[in-house]
């Protein structure tokens, strides 16, 4: 599974912001045709990602641009011109305002056939889905498993507050609103994200922090995000990397805890015992399940080196 624990959104009508987004320490990052571009500008920037993905280098992280979701006039274009142009340099495309398995599959069609007629291996470009709709919440399941290019779910916290009508002011961080829900308000879609994801064996990615000032908003959005398993959160801005990355990594604490947790069964289990007690609370296969979680993330590949 590729890391993801920060993923950075870079409108690719700016090359400035696209070679800043590369040489940045996020994990991966997607070059975005759709909202972050204007309307006129959107030619020009499928000519910015096709370079982009050619000519620049990566620094050992797939490539990925963000689509025009499929209800626009914009989404064939997108993945003929870029897939045809950027060809065997194109990793992943990001897929917004997914609603029903029959956009992936519609999408899986079109790219069998840019990919056979560019010559690229069938099944090569790999797709991350945005749930941010009602719609897309409620098909969820059958998105989650629509095509075998499928990698990660992502949330949309923006656009799904728009379509569900939920009244907000701030993506990502409290506002007036949130005093009064008891309870968190995205957390009906954050966890229905995390467990359609898991059951289908992809990625969860949390959505961004508008604020990108606000470094108490980050850290809260991101352990909240984190304690319910997302493997990693959006980041607009490159301000917002490290944090995200240290909060989707586990700490030092939580390494030990589980190195002792593994090391204390195993020792368990060769004398016969199925569950034990380390400093006063019961350890069975499921802490070390947990365990086996922290130390894969912990000892996973690590972020791209800064040049
Ligand atoms: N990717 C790469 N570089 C970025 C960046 C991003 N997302 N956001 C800012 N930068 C760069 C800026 O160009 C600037 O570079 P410089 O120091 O070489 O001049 C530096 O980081 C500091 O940026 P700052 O001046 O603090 O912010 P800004 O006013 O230039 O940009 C935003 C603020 C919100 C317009 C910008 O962060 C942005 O466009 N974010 C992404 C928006 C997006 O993709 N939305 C769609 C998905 S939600
Ligand atoms: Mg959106």
């Amino acid at each position: 599974m590729r890391v993801s624990r920060s993923v950075l959104a870079v409108p690719a009508s700016s090359t400035k912001m696209v070679e800043k987004g590369l040489s940045s320490g996020a994990d991966l990052l997607f070059l975005d045709l759709e909202d972050a571009v204007a309307s006129g500008s959107k030619a020009e920037a499928r000519k910015n990602v096709i370079y982009a993905v050619s000519d620049l280098d990566w620094r050992g992280r797939p490539s990925m641009f963000r689509m025009n979701s499929l209800d626009t006039p914009y989404f064939y274009r997108d993945v003929i011109e870029v897939v045809e142009g950027a060809g065997e340099g194109l990793d992943l495309i990001l897929v917004p305002k997914v609603e029903r398995p029959e956009d992936l599959a519609t999408l899986d069609t079109l790219l069998r056939s840019v990919e056979a007629a560019s010559g690229l291996e069938p099944g090569k470009i790999k797709l991350e889905a945005q749930i941010e709709t009602a719609l897309g919440l409620v098909n969820i399941d059958a998105i989650a498993r629509a095509t075998d290019r499928l990698e990660a779910l992502h949330f949309g916290p923006g656009d799904y507050a728009a379509s569900a009508r939920m009244p907000q002011t701030s993506i990502g961080t409290a506002d007036e609103w949130d005093d009064r829900y008891p309870g968190h308000r995205f957390h009906y879609v954050m966890h229905r994200i995390v467990v359609a994801a898991r059951a289908a064996g992809l990625r969860a990615v949390d959505g961004p922090v508008a604020d990108f000032r606000d470094e108490g908003g980050l850290r809260k959005s991101c352990l909240l995000a984190r304690s319910i398993g997302f493997d990693g959160k959006w980041c607009i801005h490159p301000g917002q990397i490290e944090t995200v990355n240290e909060l989707f990594s586990p700490t030092d604490a939580e390494v030990e805890w589980a190195e002792k947790v593994v090391g204390a069964y195993k020792e368990a289990e060769a004398r016969g015992s199925g569950s034990i007690s380390v400093d006063g609370k019961m350890v069975d296969a499921a802490s070390i399940r947990m365990a086996q979680n922290t130390l894969n993330l912990a000892h996973g590949p690590k972020t791209p080196p800064k040049s």
